[in-house]
């Protein structure tokens, strides 16, 4: 696992309760066009901030598949899912964005939230992505931008959308122009 790989103890601040203001998932869920009904991968999903309310969005016809690498942050996952009484569309799944566990075209849309900076091989994440979403499907990635924290990782993990773009693009996806969410993040959707 790499360095930059989130640290789990730290997990309390997915869900500090400033976040809603600065980072607003209805921002994201409503760039994205989620649609009721739809299947989608939330990657990286860490304690379900954003998992949850795409359950919401797609409905009980819809499912989010919720997907971490790491053992430890599923369980907390989980405990987050019972304690807020979380819909049941959501399936916690054990995975890497690499190797995803999902079948070809399974997916209307795919969801990186605050992984990007994380990965070890974003070019290979990004065919990954394109494997599992059908054709027509939507990815989108959010991740920081690249200037001083607090809040957020080190400076020197943080990626630009720019170059985050062009790693797209390479895999076949058409991305949009970065967009800004809050005061601290970008957004690229990509068909
Ligand atoms: C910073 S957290 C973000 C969690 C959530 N998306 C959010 O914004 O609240 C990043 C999460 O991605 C997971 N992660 C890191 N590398 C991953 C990989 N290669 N595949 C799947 N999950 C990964 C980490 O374990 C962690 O739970």
């Amino acid at each position: 696992m790499g360095e930059r790989l989130f640290d789990p103890v730290k997990s309390d601040k997915l869900e500090d309760p400033q976040r809603v203001h600065w980072l607003p998932s209805s921002a994201v869920l409503g760039r994205m066009g989620v649609e009721r009904g739809w299947t989608i991968a939330d990657v990286g999903a860490g304690t379900g901030y954003f998992a949850r309310p795409l359950a919401e969005a797609v409905g009980p016809e819809g499912r989010v598949l919720a997907i971490d690498v790491q053992r430890e942050m599923l369980a907390r996952l989980l405990v987050k899912l019972a304690e807020t009484e979380a819909p049941s569309n959501i399936l916690p799944l054990p995975g890497d964005a690499d190797a995803l566990p999902i079948a070809d075209d399974a997916c209307d849309a795919l969801l990186l939230a605050n992984l990007w900076h994380e990965l070890e091989n974003g070019p290979k994440v990004a065919r990954e992505a394109r494997r599992v979403v059908r054709p027509g499907g939507r990815m989108a990635v959010l991740d920081w931008e690249p200037v001083e924290p607090p809040p957020g990782p080190p400076l020197d993990h943080r990626v630009s959308a720019d170059a985050a773009r062009d790693v797209l693009a390479a895999a076949g996806w058409v991305p949009s122009a970065p967009s800004r969410v809050g005061p601290y993040s970008w957004l690229l959707l990509a068909d």
